[in-house]
């Protein structure tokens, strides 16, 4: 597909939802500030609410005011405000449907549906869709997780949609895949001969994964105690990162490219087994505790306020051993981490190559410090390289520091410059480009893995570890890392 900038209808189904309106409603105002949305381009929400275009725009203004980090600036908003438009649809209804079709009726826009609800609703927007040709091509469809629980389930759902739509028209997001640290990899690891030529299991020694989070579940109790935290954040978020940080290089930048080398890395995983998965693969959920100062209740005591039907096994933290078994990574550990109620919201990449042969500084060091690179994703955006560096002193005596190369986006780029990931993937469906999307079997593949180590826990089950909130998971998960002589980088 060309990367043209074109006039879109851009309809989001679940107008009046969180993801609206914390997400793609201050995503697209930003769009338009940076002078990014195409003069024709629309955006329609559908809803059953009885709004109209004035309506519509007052609540929308209210959500920006409420969500936005950024204060709204009149002319701004006078462009953007212009572009809404409501349509009021109960998708239960088809003939609901022939409203949306009046709206867009004499638009020559591309369309773009964005189906910012609940999977169970996807078939029935989906029937709606196509009877009014919203499904022809070259119209898109953007769908969100959760896109199934399991393999089987995440199949159901992909085959409703490609009923209606194939599968260059499905845009299936992974936000991780929005943010600037992740888009950089591609050139820092291949553009870059000093990483380039080694960045395999001769150099690297092994990598570390974190996603770490300060909150809890927050509003989506109901969700997270179904789904945990393999689910929420393995599937999708980790295994995303793992295959940008392990894949090959691909052919060129196109789309399949990409994802064809992606393919290659969920398919070399290896799967646990009943003996790897005790030792390698840590469950915890956290009890109550400390963030901050602040007292947090314990994740049963936020279910038993707040939803009637507790599952009480739901694991809010994983930490993981994995490995991939190809020529370029194998024997190396990858160790994974996520959880909620941690210390602090962090995501990145730690990088530890291996030590040189020999060590001439046996003398002052006897093991000398690992190179470490560290792709930071948040809270900020960056790379340091930690490097091994001789201390100035008059004797000639070696004494030897880390020192930190530090490059951080937000002191070299202007904020302007740096944007929110549902910003990018926005703009990059509207420009018809599918490398920041998951295709549909970079999904399927990972949900076999998952449900490889659900299989695993229906023979062997494991007890959750319980972690005080505030602290960096189960005890076991420090064990885990060294056993192995290393320890998490915090
Ligand atoms: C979502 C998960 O996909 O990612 C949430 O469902 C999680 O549970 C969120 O909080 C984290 O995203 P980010 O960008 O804040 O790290």
């Amino acid at each position: 597909m060309n990367k043209k900038n074109m006039g879109c209808d851009l309809i989001i189904f679940g107008a009046k939802g969180d993801l609206a309106c914390r997400k793609l409603l201050p995503a697209l105002y930003q769009l338009e500030k940076k002078n990014k949305l195409y003069k024709n381009t629309r955006i329609i929400g559908v809803g059953r609410a009885n709004w109209d275009k004035t309506i519509y725009s007052n609540i929308v203004y209210d959500s920006l005011k409420k969500f936005m980090n950024d204060v709204i600036v009149e002319s701004t908003w006078k462009n953007f405000s212009s572009r809404l438009y409501f349509c009021n649809i109960d998708v239960n209804y088809i003939n609901n449907f022939k409203k949306l079709k009046n709206i867009i009726l004499l638009s020559k826009n591309i369309i773009i549906n964005y189906l910012a609800v609940p999977p169970n609703m996807f078939e029935k927007i989906c029937i709606g869709l196509s009877s009014i040709n919203l499904n022809i091509e070259p119209t898109r469809i953007i769908i969100e997780k959760p896109l199934g629980s399991s393999l089987k389930t995440s199949m159901e759902v992909n085959d409703k949609i490609s009923k209606f739509f194939k599968e260059h028209q499905i845009f299936r997001i992974d936000h991780y895949l929005g943010k600037e640290t992740i888009q950089n990899l591609l050139a820092f690891r291949f553009y870059n001969s000093l990483f380039y030529y080694n960045w395999n299991n001769e150099f690297i020694d092994h990598v570390q994964i974190t996603i770490s989070e300060k909150i809890g579940v927050e509003g989506r109790l109901n969700y997270f105690n179904k789904v945990g935290q393999l689910k929420d954040m393995v599937q999708n978020h980790l295994l995303q990162i793992l295959t940008m940080i392990t894949m090959s290089l691909p052919k060129d930048l196109t789309s399949d490219s990409i994802r064809n080398e992606k393919i290659k890395i969920l398919k070399s995983l290896r799967p646990f087994n009943t003996n790897t998965i005790q030792k390698n693969l840590i469950l915890g959920q956290y009890t109550s505790g400390k963030i901050n100062n602040i007292n947090v209740p314990s994740y049963i005591d936020d279910m038993n306020h707040q939803i009637s039907q507790t599952k009480e096994n739901t694991e809010t933290f994983v930490s993981m051993k994995i490995y991939i078994d190809n020529n370029q990574w194998f024997g190396i550990p990858f160790y994974l981490r996520t959880g909620k109620r941690l210390p602090k919201k962090c995501s990145e990449i730690v990088v530890f190559f291996k030590h040189p042969m020999t060590n001439i500084f046996k003398k002052n060091f006897n093991t000398l410090p690992k190179n470490k690179l560290v792709l930071s994703l948040q809270p900020n955006e960056g790379i340091q390289i930690y490097i091994l560096n001789k201390k100035p002193q008059l004797t000639s005596q070696y004494k030897l520091d880390l020192v930190c190369l530090d490059f951080n986006y937000s002191d070299l780029y202007q904020k302007t410059q740096l944007s929110d990931a549902y910003e990018k993937l926005l703009l990059e469906s509207m420009y018809g480009i599918q490398s920041l999307f998951v295709r549909r079997d970079e999904i399927e593949l990972a949900w076999e893995w998952i449900d490889s180590i659900f299989y695993c826990l229906k023979i062997k089950p494991q007890n959750l570890d319980l972690y005080p909130a505030g602290t960096w998971g189960p005890e076991r998960s420090k064990t885990m890392i060294v056993k192995d002589g290393y320890e998490w980088n915090q």
